[in-house]
């Protein structure tokens, strides 16, 4: 029978492009739809942006463009790596599609027929100046156990405490730098916490088979009332207020959903846009009691695809997942946490630029990954060790040590007998299909690339007995040295069968070389016979670990890029979470005076609007008197670290034009605003 599979991966928010963490996601997931169709099972494999929610609304508005060019302009540039690292899905859509919000306003309303539905009136964080409620992201304050400065309104990173926002001391907008007001507003809630989702939810995340163990562990814990019956499954708030970039509630003007609501009924709109597309009947395959419904997740969300998720889909009247496969994160040089924004250390598209083989990345993390929930880690010297020596070294190299005898003497033409010892050793290789088969199914990829390179040791076992080297030599020896190249020509096309769900590419070139049909699992039972193949190529290339240097490397600072009528070289170019990292504020120059001892300096009093003033030194004397300065506004940078110097702490710099070249060139031109700024506000 064959199996109908629908396999997702986590939609990536669309808010910045994907890090090395997605790239393993998705590898993770392609290694296993790719599998699976070498078994000739069907597979859907879809996936889509995430595309909704504050933080998007807000970077869009940073950025003067509307939500929906935001969101494109992200999802243009996700060809390049999904192309790039082989990820082979069937459909890439957003959230913002209209099927997205056709259905997720179907399940709302199914699960308000159920009566799931609770309009509560909560009391929130509120930012009068920007009308919006606040998430507690974007709200920011002292720490209410250490009182350290600037913490979120979650929790804070200097003591690790966890609070509400409301218990944040002089909390302020991110947004606006307003203080918060308290502001109650009508909610809308899955009731989780009634006894149907809380049956349900036990029954459906304990069915054996369903989750790993440690991910059923955690769930458990997630149940749990602690003595004051706290606790335990609560209900879910799935509105937000406008302004919200997402899909309006029905019958509920200016009630948003919850991202994390329309987000994974976005794998139902991805796979039906795709149906669509294809002229495929979503709903009869959606009711297709036969289908599988496999989604790839990180560990981080897994309440919400292992809870929320589900009890959506069950009570709404639609099937639920078959499986959620949680992974671990993937680190870079050991343990550096990755930013989920950022993603630091390996960056894929520099990777891809560099002329990094894709495959050495899928090989090496595929190496890595097994069925739990480890983190694994990216280590530069075990990526080259085991690519050169695995890889290329075992079993690239059984090609290129057969392939030129044949060529050369046998015309490219294959033995079909093969000697009692070469069979004997491509029995094995078959013998092990089946175990191989079982490894990729349960997502133990790294037993099954184990399993294959210790297959692979055998192959240039035999290799280093027979020595074709010195069969070439001798008189006579012609069918054995013509056996013994034959053998590992297809000893490397059943190798090449237990890799390429994980190289993919390669394998096509293995399979143009060998002149065969693309290679199936089932290939494995067979033998190529008499069989002509093509002339051999290269297939891949040692890394060099210089390569590798320059992947780490920083960016070069001020490229050479276009040269500008000033003379100086633009510097390199910046996203806007970069620039919204400098704090520009227009600053009051309260008093200048003249540093004693210093033929470059003034002393700058600033008042940028915090109850007290700034001291700050700022190389200005030539081209300013002290008196001229006073009373006049510019511009700081005011979040600048603190400087010591000679003359005393500097708490800012002073924004100034001049020449590359101020020697040649001199002229140093303070920045002045328009009438009408005033002092604490921010320039952006
Ligand atoms: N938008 C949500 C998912 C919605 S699914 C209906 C989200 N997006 S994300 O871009 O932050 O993450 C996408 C996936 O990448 C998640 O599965 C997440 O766990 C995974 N990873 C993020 N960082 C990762 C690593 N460092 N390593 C491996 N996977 C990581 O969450
Ligand atoms: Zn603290």
């Amino acid at each position: 029978m064959t199996r109908k599979l629908f396999v997702t991966t986590a939609l990536p928010y669309a808010n910045a492009n994907f890090h090395i963490g997605h790239i393993m996601e998705y590898t993770q997931a392609d290694v296993w739809v790719r599998y699976q169709r070498m078994q000739g099972q069907q597979v859907h494999f879809v996936c889509a942006d995430d595309a909704h929610g504050a933080p998007i609304m807000i970077a869009a508005e940073k950025a003067g463009i509307t939500p929906q060019q935001f969101v494109a302009n992200i999802a243009a540039g996700r060809k390049a790596y999904l192309d790039g690292f082989h990820i082979a899905f069937d459909n890439w859509h957003s959230t913002d599609g209209p099927e997205n919000h056709e259905l997720s306003k179907e399940v709302y309303k199914a699960l308000r027929r159920n009566e799931l539905i609770e309009v509560k009136t909560i009391e929130q964080f509120f930012d009068p100046e920007k009308s919006m409620f606040l998430p507690d992201r974007f709200i920011k304050g002292e720490c209410p156990k250490c009182g350290a400065k600037d913490q979120y309104g979650d929790s804070c990173e200097s003591c690790g405490a966890v609070y509400t926002p409301t218990e944040l001391k002089n909390p302020f907008s991110v947004l606006t730098g307003a203080t918060p007001v308290m502001k109650s507003s009508e909610h809308y809630f899955f009731k989780l916490s009634d006894p149907r989702c809380v049956e349900f939810l036990e029954q459906w995340t304990q069915t054996p088979g369903r989750l790993q163990s440690e991910v059923l562990n955690k769930i458990k814990e997630w149940f749990t009332k602690d003595e004051e019956g706290k606790g335990g499954l609560g209900d879910w708030d799935i509105s937000r207020d406008a302004p919200y970039f997402g899909i309006e509630i029905p019958d509920a003007p200016g009630k948003y959903f919850y991202v994390w609501l329309d987000a994974p009924i976005g794998y139902l709109a991805s796979l039906k846009n795709y149906f669509g597309k294809t002229g495929q009947d979503f709903d009869a395959f959606m009711a297709d009691e036969s289908v599988e419904q496999v989604h790839f997740i990180g560990k981080d969300i897994t309440y919400f695809h292992t809870l929320f998720w589900p009890a959506m889909l069950h009570f709404s009247g639609r099937k639920t997942p078959n499986h959620v496969f949680v992974h671990g994160f993937l680190t870079v040089n050991n343990g550096e946490k990755m930013s989920k924004s950022r993603g630091t250390g390996l960056d894929p598209l520099k990777y891809l630029n560099l002329g990094m083989n894709a495959e050495w990345l899928r090989y090496y993390i595929s190496a890595k990954l097994n069925s739990r929930v480890e983190d694994i880690d990216f280590n530069p010297d075990d990526f080259v060790a085991r690519v050169n020596s695995d890889l290329v070294g075992k079993y690239v190299n059984i090609a290129s040590r057969a392939a030129g005898f044949l060529a050369k003497r046998f015309d490219g033409r294959l033995s079909a007998d093969l000697g009692v010892e070469g069979r004997a050793l491509l029995d094995g290789l078959r013998a092990h299909s089946a175990t191989i088969a079982q490894l990729y199914e349960e997502r133990e990829f790294g037993k099954a690339l184990r399993e294959t390179m210790m297959l692979a040791d055998r192959v240039n076992e035999f290799v280093d007995q027979n020595k074709p080297w010195e069969l070439a030599k001798q008189e006579g020896q012609d069918a054995v040295l013509h056996d013994v190249c034959s053998v590992c020509i297809e000893a490397f096309r059943l190798l090449t069968i237990y890799l390429k769900p994980v190289l993919p590419a390669l394998a096509a070139k293995v399979e143009q070389f060998l002149r065969i049909e693309p290679l199936q699992f089932a290939d494995s039972a067979r033998a190529l016979g008499a069989h002509q193949i093509g002339a051999y190529e290269h297939l891949m290339q040692r890394v060099d670990p210089k390569l590798l240097e320059a992947l780490f490397e920083a960016p070069a600072a001020a490229a050479p890029a276009k040269a500008l009528p000033g003379g100086e070289a633009l510097a390199e170019e910046i996203k806007i979470d970069d620039f919204t990292k400098v704090d520009l504020r227009i600053a009051k120059i309260v008093k200048a005076e003249h540093v004693d001892g210093s033929d470059k300096l003034l002393r700058l009093s600033l008042d940028v609007g915090e109850g007290r003033l700034r001291n700050v030194f700022s190389g200005i004397k030539s081209a300013y008197k002290p008196e001229d300065l006073e009373g006049k506004l510019t511009v700081m940078v005011a979040n600048l670290a603190p400087r010591k110097m000679k003359f005393g702490i500097s708490e800012g710099m002073v924004l100034a034009a001049s020449h590359a070249d101020e020697k040649a060139n001199p002229g140093i031109f303070v920045l002045e605003p328009f009438p009408g700024a005033q002092p604490g506000m921010r320039v952006r």
